[in-house]
């Protein structure tokens, strides 16, 4: 397995992760739990609507913190919206828990995927390890 292809599985199994952005001079964080990796880019899925979107569309730096099994996962990069419907359809296929909420032609669903991205792996007992994407 190649680097960003372990960051996505740690994403996979934790299951539920913390995106944090940047609104002015405040950090926002929250659950969430959608991950997509497709054409080798890693995604995330968010609704066009909410504040995170906003958020990111105005400073796209964010942080993703993530933690299992005495390992923890930090992703610090750049997210670019990608309105390729295709992907949609993968991410909605990949977690049909979504379809109640979004559509891909729903205007509102969003995939954004990680570009300019250091992702680490650290844990009390082992050397940090890096993955850039
Ligand atoms: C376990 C869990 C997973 C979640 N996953 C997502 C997700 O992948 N995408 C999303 O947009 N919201 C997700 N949410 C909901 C967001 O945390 C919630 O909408 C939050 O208010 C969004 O942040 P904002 O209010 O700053 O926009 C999840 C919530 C929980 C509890």
């Amino acid at each position: 397995m190649n680097g960003i292809e372990r960051v996505y599985q740690f994403l996979d199994e934790v299951h539920t992760y913390y995106l944090a952005t940047v609104e002015g001079v405040q950090p926002r964080v929250r659950a969430f739990g959608t991950a997509l990796l497709y054409d080798g880019k890693l995604y995330i899925q968010t609704g066009k609507v909410k504040p995170v979107s906003k958020q990111i569309a105005a400073n796209p730096k964010v942080e993703i913190c993530a933690f299992k099994g005495g390992k923890w996962l930090r992703i610090a990069g750049e997210l670019v919206n990608d309105d390729n419907r295709d992907v949609k359809v993968a991410m909605l296929d990949k977690m049909p828990s979504l379809k109640p909420m979004y559509s891909a032609d729903d205007d509102n669903m969003q995939m954004l995927y990680f570009k300019n991205a250091t992702a680490t792996f650290s844990s009390f007992t082992e050397e940090p390890e890096v993955i850039q994407f």
